[in-house]
């Protein structure tokens, strides 16, 4: 009996879910795409919520939003709960459920990537990142291959899920949506901010995935697999954007911090000009570069392709 026992248990797989999310709708895109191991017992999942011993403010004041810009794009780390996972077990999967706050790792999970335990529960493990947000995630999943790479892990897979409205639609809807709570249509004209019901209906596919591939413990072609699937959202006009705001994010940071710490009264000119530049960049910007987005891959054919098929697999150049 006891051998029984045993054995169920070295087949039994085991996974760890690590993730933070503010609104839940992070916490929903997971538990949808996992739903193919609900009620099975051949699947052992325990999920760990990074919680801050400061919790940020939802919905958030203009000044705190903008504020929390320097040190996210820095890296900063922040003070965390204790865990509840023993970080000396061994997982066969660690899935890293998290949102880029601008452009970067939100500071939550940044901050549980730099401590002791991520170091340990990490290390040789395989790891697949899930990501919900806006539309804008690249910049923060190169930032989360360099850290799965200085922990010593492997990425073996990275689904996606965005908001699949023009980019100047969601914009105004997630300000609308982190800076006064609004989780309808906001004022009755734009689109329900996020992940759309039939991206969350459709999530089961990608687990169904990462399930043939736990299986074998072969994780070669999971991640092409969740590609053709449709777990990489990359947009032309997204991509070129994005990379001007990763060129000029850090220099901005450090022009913040120069002033002051975070929350210091000394920094907040800066910071409330930043909150004003950023939108009417993106506004102003966000026109010339769908333009240059079409051309680009008429000029630059091989470049550009070259690029998304960069971002849709998962090593660091
Ligand atoms: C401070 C902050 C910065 C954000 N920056 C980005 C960003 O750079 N790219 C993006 O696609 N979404 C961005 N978002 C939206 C989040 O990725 C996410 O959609 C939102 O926070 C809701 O997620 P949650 O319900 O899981 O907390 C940002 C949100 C916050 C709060």
């Amino acid at each position: 009996m006891q051998s029984v026992f045993l054995l169920f248990l070295c087949i039994m797989k085991k996974i760890l879910v690590v993730y933070y999310t503010q609104t839940g709708q992070l916490k929903s895109a997971i538990d949808a795409t996992l739903k193919p191991f609900e009620n099975n017992n051949d699947y052992q999942i325990t999920y760990q919520e990074i919680k801050t011993k400061t919790p940020y403010p939802y919905p958030w004041s203009y000044m705190e939003f903008f504020d929390i810009f320097p040190e996210t794009v820095q890296g900063v780390p922040c003070e965390l709960e204790p865990f509840s996972f023993n970080p000396n077990e061994h997982y066969d999967l660690v899935v890293i459920g998290y949102q880029p706050w601008f452009l970067s790792i939100c500071v939550p999970i940044n901050s549980f990537l730099q401590t002791k335990e991520a170091e340990q529960v990490l290390k040789n493990k395989n790891v697949a990142t899930l990501i919900a947000c806006r539309n804008m995630w690249l910049g923060g999943q190169e930032k989360m291959k360099a850290h799965l790479k200085r922990l010593q892990a492997n990425l073996v897979g990275n689904i996606t899920f965005v908001d699949k409205s023009a980019n100047l639609v969601s914009l105004v809807t997630v300000l609308a949506f982190v800076l006064k709570g609004v989780k309808e249509k906001f004022l009755g004209i734009f689109p329900k901010y996020g992940v759309s019901n039939k991206d969350l209906h459709d999530a089961p596919k990608f687990g169904e995935v990462i399930k043939q591939h736990l299986a074998t413990n072969d994780f070669t072609n999971q991640q092409i697999e969740l590609h053709k699937l449709g777990a990489i959202n990359i947009r032309g006009n997204l991509l070129l954007m994005e990379g001007r705001g990763r060129a000029l994010f850090p220099h901005y940071a450090k022009f913040i911090t120069k002033k002051g710490p975070q929350g210091s009264k000394e920094r907040k000119s800066r910071v409330r000009t930043f909150g004003i530049v950023l939108p009417t960049g993106i506004l102003l910007l966000s026109p010339i570069i769908t333009i240059l987005s079409r051309l680009a891959p008429l000029l630059m054919k091989s470049k550009f392709k070259k690029e998304v098929d960069y971002y849709s697999q998962n090593s660091l150049r």
